[in-house]
């Protein structure tokens, strides 16, 4: 069975590039693909974009889509083997995984780090259980580790950005109140070195992300060397991987302003959104024609597009 949880090799990368591209020129041209197929969405954490971008890209194919927000609308979710479930969680994740299993023909999860136990959350344990229990395609919505439909978005506007060249793509770290996963900068660095850019990494020292995203990326200290000559800079808040999950620093330094974007070659500012203005990014970033965030979180559509059309022609073999 396929899924879409983490980077495919480089050629389903391309192809997924190239649906997103057809997407977004004939979102309907194929409407029939996913007639009588019905996407479950569920959300164990808030979401604006990865919801309605994944809800738009279903109905574009002819999907049925049902959205669940656990814990408000359902029964919170117990996740952890063999406890006594006299606490607050009603359901065992064993349970209500396989019985939505039955409802839907593609099941998406998104699910947050606890940022407490690395081990457990770089195992990805609620993915895994979905994996195990639905017996369905999965979808990640974001993961404790990974964003992959985040991810083809990125490079969807990256291709549009920089048609005809290989970009300098710089991945700055942003301060920010409060701890954030890894998720983000771990799936754009996966996805960046697959699709076979370089990348250059600059964040404060402590804030080294997990090397099994990042290995082939340079890694800067110095921010506004790493700003020199850059096409694309992708900013991003996130908390420790090696001291898990702490704030080490929130240095309004590192901050993107327009007085530390102009070492670069007219580059575009990315961000994945929701972001903190002035705090992460500044107004005059933001409100300039330098950021792309509202094309780059418009693209969500269609790299979701892209996955769902993988995903149905991979498993119900239209
Ligand atoms: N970028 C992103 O995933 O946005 P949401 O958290 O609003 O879905």
């Amino acid at each position: 069975m396929e899924h879409f949880i983490k980077a495919p090799e480089r050629g389903i990368i391309e192809e997924l590039l190239q649906w997103a591209k057809e997407a977004k020129q004939n979102p309907y041209s194929n409407k029939s693909l996913g007639e009588n197929k019905t996407l479950g969405l569920v959300f164990l954490n808030p979401s604006l974009r990865t919801r309605m971008s994944t809800q738009k890209a279903a109905f574009n194919l002819g999907m049925n889509v049902m959205v669940l927000n656990m814990g408000q609308e359902a029964w919170a979710l117990e996740t952890k083997e063999g406890v006594v479930m006299d606490g607050d969680k009603a359901e065992h994740a064993k349970e209500a995984i396989a019985v939505m299993g039955q409802y839907c023909d593609i099941l998406g999860v998104r699910s947050f780090p606890s940022l407490q136990d690395r081990e457990a959350d770089y195992k990805e344990e609620v993915i895994e259980l979905f994996l195990r229990y639905a017996q369905k395609p999965i979808i990640s919505l974001e993961s404790a580790t990974r964003h992959p439909l985040q991810s083809l978005a990125d490079l969807l506007t990256i291709e549009e950005l920089t048609p005809d060249w290989k970009p300098k793509i710089v991945l700055t770290w942003a301060p920010h109140i409060r701890a954030l996963p890894q998720a983000v900068p771990n799936s754009f660095a996966e996805w960046v070195l697959k699709a076979g850019h370089d990348l250059t990494i600059t964040h404060p020292r402590g804030y080294e992300l997990s090397e099994e995203f990042t290995k082939g990326a340079s890694i800067e200290y110095d921010q506004q060397k790493a700003l020199q000559e850059a096409d694309i800079v992708y900013v991003k808040n996130w908390s420790s991987y090696h001291e898990y999950g702490q704030i080490l620093t929130r240095d309004p330094e590192w901050m993107l302003t327009q007085d530390k974007w102009a070492v670069t070659a007219n580059a575009s500012v990315m961000h994945c959104l929701p972001v903190r203005r002035n705090l992460v990014l500044a107004d005059d970033i933001l409100d300039s024609k330098a950021s792309v965030v509202i094309q780059q979180a418009g693209n969500r559509e269609f790299a979701a597009q892209a996955a769902l059309k993988h995903l149905l022609l991979e498993n119900y073999g239209f």
